[in-house]
């Protein structure tokens, strides 16, 4: 199993946070938002991680990361995605990395309180297709939306007006290695971007995804709101893990 962080983009929804370094830079409580994503990955038994990375600092992320070694059994390797085309243009850069092997993809602005080993253990059984974490949240309109019936999701709709239910697909993704052919098929979005909701659409409508709900709190980090509040909850979690100590 591989994993792939995507920390491309712009983060123009933080500017002027983000004017001279990237969103995945930036501070979440006491670490670096790049951390979070990674040591989940690690946590899980992934220790072969693609970074993808973009905008005009991309080098910062050798300066801090460099070959991983400070956290221990972790190969680190880079890419570099131009401009801002999309989540799943900055997956297709992984294809080579990746190869015939499944991969748990991370947007690297999502950080979670909990282990994310329970999910990857059910993917590693599951012979083909695609695994989606589901979250119920307030707010699903700024997210990708799944509509479930049953033990099926039977569609996702991307930031609808009027979402059909309160779970989202949270960014962390288990992805088979057709996931580069199903990559190939997309079109760009009404913005423009290659959406990672069109590659889960494919895999719904082929009914080859499966998905669990989330265990714990999730948060994003690419709002204002998003950011205070995955900074307000890593603390949290860090004072009590203290206190239990
Ligand atoms: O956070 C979960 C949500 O993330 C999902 O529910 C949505 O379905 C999904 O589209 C995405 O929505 P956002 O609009 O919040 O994505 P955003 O453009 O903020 O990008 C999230 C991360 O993806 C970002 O931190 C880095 C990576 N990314 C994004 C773009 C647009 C790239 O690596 N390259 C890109 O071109």
């Amino acid at each position: 199993m591989k994993g792939v962080i995507l920390a491309g983009g712009l983060g123009k929804r933080l500017y002027p946070l983000t004017k001279i370094t990237n969103k995945h830079l930036l501070p979440i409580f006491s670490k670096p938002m790049i951390y979070y994503p990674l040591e989940t990955l690690l946590e899980a038994g992934i220790h072969d991680i693609l970074i993808v990375t973009g905008g005009s600092n991309a080098g910062d992320f050798l300066r801090l990361l460099g070959d991983g070694a400070e956290f221990g059994n972790c190969h680190l390797n880079y890419t570099y995605q131009q401009g801002e085309g999309g989540i799943a243009q900055a997956l297709n850069l992984a294809a080579h990395f990746v190869g015939k092997d499944k991969a748990v993809v991370m947007l690297g602005d999502n950080i979670i309180e909990k282990s994310i080993a329970p999910y990857v253990e059910k993917f590693q059984k599951q012979s083909a297709g695609a695994r989606v974490l589901l979250k119920e949240v307030e707010d699903p309109e700024r997210f990708g939306v799944a509509e479930i019936r049953g033990e099926q999701i039977v569609s996702i709709e991307e930031k609808p007006i009027y979402p059909k239910s309160s779970y989202i697909v949270i960014g962390i993704y288990l992805y088979d290695s057709n996931v580069f052919d199903v990559v190939k098929t997309l079109k760009p979005s009404a913005r423009g971007e290659l959406e990672i909701t069109d590659v889960n659409n494919f895999y719904v409508s082929k009914g080859l995804m499966e998905y669990d709900l989330l265990d714990g709190w999730w948060s994003d980090a690419g709002t204002f709101d998003s950011l205070l509040r995955a900074n307000n909850l890593v603390a949290e979690k860090m004072k009590e893990t203290e206190r239990v100590r």
